[in-house]
């Protein structure tokens, strides 16, 4: 092999530019060319694409965001898409693929790969819900930051007697919501692999106000049916008596803005390099991942049909902590 790509996709996650650092100049270590491909898949079918050299990824190992930039590409999802895309590939001689991203990327990473092109995935999503690695890039830092915002929550709602519901992303996974309210100390977590029930949650609430709390931190995940908006509409609407006064923050965007730390740029780092190591090899269809304290890969088939449970200890400590 003379010659890869790189590309990322989806939701950007802090320490994607580490992956991206690390394919380049393991590739040029190893005397390959290396091409990234500007806007994830759309501008694979586009056709942009652009020389990368070791000066091209400097100083990007502790900035958040892509330096080549995503999107989200419904046109991939088809197979004239596709096939476009895999013309491209052909037409400038690239050999090998590297799709750093979420679920969704590596879903069209296997259809490349069905169609015969050597792909190599690198799991990267704030999610956490990408099955083939635990964490995937990007999870530590969103926690990290989710968690600086409910620290400064908790202060200003202890100054006020008020409760809180923060809302944190994940899509349809409550990992990052668990989590942050684990380690954040909330006083209650709704996510969306647990129903929820408002009144009962209405009646904790008021149970810690009577108990002379002073502050409710709730986190929301924004894929639980009770996300933060319905639920504060229904404590609203039903007039629930909480006793503190509410308050609503959605963290949003803000969770994937933030600068990798040295666990998400570590991981970074060695997935990168590790998915260069396996093309050379001849090795593709995989997803590279971190997996029981180190790099794994897992076949991309296997990626896409298999969902990432919660860790049940995780939900039943939660249940128990939130008192
Ligand atoms: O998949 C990452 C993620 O941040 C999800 O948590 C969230 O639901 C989604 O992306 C938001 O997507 P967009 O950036 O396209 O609005």
């Amino acid at each position: 092999m003379k010659r890869l790509a790189v590309l990322t996709s989806g939701g950007d996650a802090p320490g994607m530019n580490a992956a991206i650092r690390a394919v380049v100049r393991v590739g040029l270590e190893k005397g390959l060319e290396v091409l990234g491909v500007r806007r994830g898949y759309a501008g694979l079918i586009a056709g942009e694409f652009c020389p990368l050299g070791a000066r091209d990824v400097g100083g990007i190992i502790q900035r958040g965001g892509t330096i080549l930039g995503s999107a989200r590409c419904s046109e991939f999802e088809a197979e004239a898409g596709q096939r476009q895309a895999l013309e491209r590939l052909h037409q400038q001689g690239i050999e090998g693929l590297i799709v750093i991203g979420g679920s969704g990327s590596q879903a069209g990473a296997y259809a490349l790969a069905r169609m015969g092109f050597p792909v190599v995935g690198v799991a990267s999503t704030i999610d956490n819900d990408l099955y083939g690695s635990e964490p995937s890039i990007g999870v530590d830092t969103a926690l990290n930051i989710a968690l600086e915002a409910i620290d400064r929550l908790k202060v200003t709602a202890s100054s006020h007697q008020r409760a809180f519901l923060v809302e944190v992303m994940g899509r349809q996974c409550g990992y990052l919501a668990l989590v942050a309210g684990l380690t954040g100390g909330a006083e209650a977590i709704v996510i969306p692999e647990v129903e929820a029930d408002p009144e009962a949650l209405a009646a904790e609430l008021h149970a810690a106000y009577e108990r002379g709390k002073p502050h409710a931190i709730v986190v929301v995940a924004e894929g639980a049916y009770y996300n933060a908006t319905r639920l504060a509409a229904y404590f609203q609407e039903h007039q629930k008596r909480l006793g503190f006064e509410l308050r609503v923050t959605i963290l949003g965007h803000v969770q994937r803005g933030g600068a990798p730390g040295a666990f998400d740029r570590l991981l970074a780092t060695r997935l990168g390099a590790a998915a260069v190591e396996h093309l050379i090899r001849g090795e593709h269809g995989l997803l590279v991942g971190w997996l029981n304290g180190e790099v794994a890969a897992t076949p991309l088939s296997e990626v896409v049909k298999n969902k990432k449970a919660l860790d049940p200890r995780l939900l039943e400590l939660a249940r128990i902590l939130a008192k």
